[in-house]
């Protein structure tokens, strides 16, 4: 994975906006939201990436995770965006979308990288940055969610080995199967991140 790129960026500026509404969530979500966090800041220290950044990218990931599917889809739309087949049939898949949203248009944050890793840390998609990369990482092996699914120990493995990318893929793929497997929908954006993954690895881009 290529390094954090230099940026004027102050994350930690905007980190209180954040902060301040993590109250307002249920428990658990706030208690998956710190030990994300947590994951977070050791990710970036053995991947080299600036762990504010991160940080404040996962502080804010779930703001909306626990607001009901119809009003996620009716926010998406108040904030503009236009939500395909799949993301109206399962709204939660907006979640990352609408707080993204909320970040550029209340809290002032134009980060790119912050914008992406908020906005794609449910399904993924291809060309994310390192940013995105240890954001979706750090979401998914959260403790708890790995005793829940045991498929997840190797992917927290190969995100300590420093091996961001491998982890990813092998997480996108056992997600999509898992999905399929199950009669599910899997959004064509987690196919198409998990694709770009391969052809990237294979030098075929
Ligand atoms: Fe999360």
């Amino acid at each position: 994975m290529t390094g954090a790129a230099a940026s004027a960026f102050d994350a930690a500026e905007y980190l209180p906006l954040v902060e301040a509404r993590l109250s307002d969530l249920p428990e658990g979500l706030q208690e998956h939201i710190s030990r994300s966090r947590a994951v977070g800041v050791d990710l970036c220290e053995i991947h080299g990436v600036d762990p504010d950044v991160v940080d404040l990218s996962l502080a804010a990931h779930d703001l909306y995770k626990a607001m009901d599917g119809d009003e996620l889809l009716a926010e998406a739309g108040r904030r503009g965006w236009e939500a395909d087949a799949v993301e109206r049939a399962l709204p939660f898949l907006l979640h990352g979308q609408v707080a993204a949203l909320w970040l550029m248009q209340e809290a002032g944050i134009d980060e790119p990288s912050v914008i992406e890793a908020v906005t794609w840390h449910t399904t993924y998609a291809a060309k994310m940055g390192p940013v995105a990369a240890l954001t979706f990482l750090a979401d998914k092996i959260d403790p708890v969610k790995v005793q829940e699914w045991p498929g997840l120990q190797e992917v927290r493995d190969l995100s300590y080995k420093k091996r961001a990318e491998d982890a990813i893929e092998l997480y996108l793929s056992r997600l999509i199967t898992r999905l399929v497997e199950n009669g599910d929908i899997a959004h064509s954006r987690t196919l198409d991140a998990l694709n770009y993954l391969r052809l990237s690895r294979q030098a075929l881009l």
